[in-house]
């Protein structure tokens, strides 16, 4: 079976467990089982955009997260807002990733899917387990708003490409709920 067959296998079931299905956390565990189970990739995960709490004078001043900034833009200007490890299966994994940081924190700054043929020519790569040797990163869009990323690994060298890509960019849309 092709990559393309496999995909196009899994993305019913991939839709079967996000709709009518809110929290994004149950979407990502499920979602993450089908892939990994379905390509045997060395890790397979999300990493969710944690802003930074409000800043003392918004809470003071009773200013509530909808007013204030978006995650991205506090992100990218205060430096402070950060991924955090969500949902994954593989090895354990490095918990925090900073903006523009890695391939996980430039695929969120660039708002883009990263492709990365050898980790090893990646400047910045992040190395959570010295078996990895390519992977792709997908951003989650909620709106306009990157939420998460969804970071695969594989301990082949180029393994990923613009097919994964493209299917990969459908799954992160059915994790979306606006
Ligand atoms: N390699 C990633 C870090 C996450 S682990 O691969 C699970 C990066 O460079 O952002």
């Amino acid at each position: 079976m092709t990559k393309e067959e496999k995909y196009a296998g899994l993305m019913p079931q991939v839709r079967g467990v996000c709709e009518g299905e809110e929290d994004l956390i149950a979407k990502m565990a499920n979602v993450c089982a089908l892939l990994h189970r379905e390509f045997g990739f060395w890790w397979t995960g999300f990493y969710r955009v944690k802003p930074h709490p409000l800043p003392l004078s918004f809470q003071e001043r009773g200013v509530d997260s909808a007013d204030s900034p978006s995650l991205e833009r506090r992100g990218g200007q205060g430096g402070e807002a950060g991924l955090v490890l969500g949902p994954f299966q593989g090895p354990l994994a490095c918990v925090h990733i900073g903006y523009g940081k890695g391939v996980c924190g430039t695929a969120w700054k660039e708002r883009r899917t990263v492709v990365v043929p050898d980790v090893e020519q990646f400047p910045g790569h992040i190395a959570c387990s010295s078996e990895s040797r390519s992977e792709i990163v997908v951003p989650v869009f909620e709106g306009e708003e990157v939420v998460a990323v969804l970071d695969i690994d594989s301990r082949e060298l180029a393994t990923f490409d613009e097919v994964d890509a493209r299917w990969l960019e459908q799954v992160a849309a059915c994790l979306a709920t606006r």
